[in-house]
């Protein structure tokens, strides 16, 4: 332990996710971050934690993001204590509807991210958002079920691919492809059970980087090779940022056509 006590208090020095002592306007700058990324994450069974992110979306109507982020670390919290109990957990109440309110990224996706950046810095951590972010553009959404303990609506619900990890391509597609409108109890349900699912993986993916058996299975699309073979660092167009499949927004389809003119 790096810390000394001076005058009674406890100097700052290795002991992040403690108090650091220095007084209030001198602090040396970025000294809050001398140990990244160093929570120790736990094995969590994946079936319990997707019970809590449903719950957790619900849980005074936080979302998404709350949800995957809580099933994730809050169940590390109930379980282990400190630190993780001292998140402030409603932080993540802003991935709601793809960031307060703006579709971007599906809230649950940021949950489940933000999660592994406890742990992780990018070099480990981003083969395990790609494989949670393409395992999401690539499934048909929802799968989980949570019986009698439906807290929006009970039964079945119909399921589509969204192709991308936009909460706007993800609801609206799904609300067209079933007739549902965007604001109805089965909308914010199939969202909670998503919640669910995206938890459900987010933790698998942590326990096998954990015992060593992290590998990235979802294939890169078509589009993001094919485009990418020219659109890319050091290619003849290197004017692209991203990893999101291409073909939702260019590939001509009549949802991404022109709907400013003979448009109904
Ligand atoms: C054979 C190489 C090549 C491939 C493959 C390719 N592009 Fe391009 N693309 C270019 C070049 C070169 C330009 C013009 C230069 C620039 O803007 O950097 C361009 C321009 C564009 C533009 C700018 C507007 C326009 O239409 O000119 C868009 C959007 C675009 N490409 C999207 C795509 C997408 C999506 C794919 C995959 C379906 C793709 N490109 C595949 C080479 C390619
Ligand atoms: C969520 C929708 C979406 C996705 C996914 C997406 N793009 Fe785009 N892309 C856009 C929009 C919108 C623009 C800005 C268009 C404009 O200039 O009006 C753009 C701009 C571009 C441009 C710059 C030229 C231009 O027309 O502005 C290129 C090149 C491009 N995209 C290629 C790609 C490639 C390659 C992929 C996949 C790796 C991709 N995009 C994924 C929506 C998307």
């Amino acid at each position: 332990m790096a810390g000394a006590v001076a005058g009674g208090t406890l100097v700052a020095g290795g002991m992040t996710g403690q108090a650091h002592a220095a007084a209030p306007g001198t602090a040396a700058r970025f000294q809050f971050e001398e140990q990244p990324f160093s929570w120790q994450p736990h094995i969590l069974d994946p079936e319990e934690c997707a019970v809590a992110a449903y719950d957790g979306y619900w849980h005074k109507g936080f979302g998404c993001g709350y949800g995957v982020f809580y099933g994730i670390v809050g169940m590390m919290a109930e379980k282990y204590g400190a630190p993780y109990n001292q998140f402030p957990f409603s932080m993540l109440e802003v991935g709601k509807s793809g960031i307060s309110g703006w579709a971007t990224i599906c809230g649950a996706l940021l949950g489940g991210a933000s999660a592994y950046a406890l742990f992780w810095g990018r070099k480990e951590r981003d083969p395990m958002v790609t494989e949670l972010y393409r395992w999401y553009e690539q499934t048909a959404f929802p799968i989980y079920n949570p019986g009698t303990a439906a807290k929006g609506f009970a039964g079945d619900l119909p399921t589509s691919i969204a192709h991308s990890p936009l909460c706007h391509v993800s609801v609206s597609k799904w609300c067209y492809e079933t007739g549902i409108a965007e604001k109805s109890k089965e909308r914010s349900e199939r969202c909670a059970r998503i919640t669910a699912d995206v938890a459900k993986k987010a933790v698998e993916i942590m326990n096998a980087k954990q015992t060593g058996a992290f590998v990235v299975e979802h294939k890169t699309p078509e589009s993001v090779e094919y485009c990418g073979s020219c659109h890319g660092a050091g290619k003849e167009s290197p004017i692209v940022k991203g990893k999101m499949d291409c073909a939702p927004c260019h590939s001509g389809s009549e949802h991404t056509q022109d709907k400013y003119n003979n448009h109904p």
